[in-house]
């Protein structure tokens, strides 16, 4: 069975973007692969957190993962921070990374941009996501569009290390999503949907009620034409909608076309609106059953302990292989 390892950052409560491009192909892929799933959330501190919100944002997102059908008999689910070996190997890793391949990436560059105090760990985030993936020796990363370039670093950083020191870790590939793997602004759709938007028009939040569902989307940037038709260059709106409307219901782009049309963008928009209500209210209601049990709790205990084996038996070998630490005299 092939390896699968995928990260979400405790930054926000997560969008519907997050959900299509990769909640739900996790909760598919956990069926016929050994699965790890974890909260990064020494990635989300990168940028400036408030203590008890990223507190609450942790917890919260452990119960997504579980209300959206992450099942902890089948994958291992766990917080980053509760495993150490993730900052250690990544310190190791920082140590072949290259100034110039971090400072490349383009989300370095868009977080950094114009903003007089950046973090040091922003530019050496990527070795960090390289040391998650490559302790669990993992085949295969489900991810969403944007996160393709830290994943063919990861890649690179992982050879460069065996060629380096010693043959230790698995080359992972990047698993991308053909439909859903970007989902957009619904203010602006030319710019990705983010948690962290300051516009709240322009995500829907996964744990946004339904009024407020059906308000964002009705007033979801489209055009003039009034065809409801998919068209990323020239329609961008519309398209991004029907890219919601297909990965929530299952149904493809072309059938939505063929029900939509001859119809107005207000009855179109009501039908994603409803597609989306659909999807989120069971997950809603088993999110409000979990946040505040003890079984997420022990879920998350058990997560943490089933990674750290593995975790720490691939930090073993990497320090071994890099000439860390001591080798004991026998007596
Ligand atoms: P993050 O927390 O920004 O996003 C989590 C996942 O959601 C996907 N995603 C989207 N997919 C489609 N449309 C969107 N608008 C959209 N926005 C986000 C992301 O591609 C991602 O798959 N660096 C990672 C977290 C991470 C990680 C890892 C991922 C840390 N270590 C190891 C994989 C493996 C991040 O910031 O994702």
């Amino acid at each position: 069975m092939k390896t699968i390892f995928s990260g979400i950052q405790p930054s926000g409560t997560l969008t519907i973007g997050n959900y299509i491009g990769a909640m739900q192909q996790f909760v598919k892929l956990q069926n016929d692969h050994h699965c790890y799933f974890c909260i990064v959330d020494e990635h989300a501190i990168t940028v400036s957190q408030d203590r008890l919100k990223l507190r609450h944002n942790i917890r919260s997102l452990a119960a997504l993962y579980l209300a959206s059908g992450i099942d902890p008999e089948k994958s291992t689910l766990f917080i980053q921070s509760e495993v150490s070996a993730h900052t250690q190997l990544g310190w190791m890793l920082q140590s072949i990374s290259y100034m110039g391949e971090l400072e490349r990436m383009t989300q370095f560059k868009d977080k950094s941009a114009g903003k007089e105090a950046v973090s040091s760990s922003l530019l050496t985030y990527p070795p960090l996501m390289a040391a998650d993936i490559l302790l669990y020796n993992t085949d295969i990363v489900p991810v969403g569009e944007d996160q393709k370039q830290h994943l063919e670093l990861t890649r690179n950083l992982a050879q460069r290390f065996n060629n380096k020191f010693n043959d230790i870790f698995t080359i992972p590939e990047v698993q991308i999503s053909e439909v859903g793997a970007r989902i957009m602004s619904l203010q602006e759709p030319t710019k990705k949907m983010s948690k962290s938007d300051e516009n709240e028009k322009a995500f829907i939040s996964m744990l946004d009620e339904p009024k407020k569902i059906e308000k964002k989307i009705k007033s979801a940037v489209t055009d003039s034409e009034g065809v409801v038709k998919f068209d990323k260059e020239n329609k961008p709106g519309v398209s991004n909608l029907l890219t919601i409307y297909a990965s929530c219901t299952g149904e493809s782009i072309e059938a939505i076309e063929v029900k939509f049309e001859g119809k107005g963008y207000g009855e179109f928009k009501q039908g994603v609106a409803n597609a989306v209500i659909d999807v989120l209210a069971p997950i809603q209601e088993k999110y409000n059953a979990l946040i505040e049990s003890e079984a997420l709790d022990e879920i998350l205990d058990n997560g943490a302990d089933r990674a750290a084996k593995t975790a720490n038996k691939t930090l073993a070998k990497a320090k071994k292989a890099m000439g860390l630490g001591r080798v004991k005299r026998k007596k």
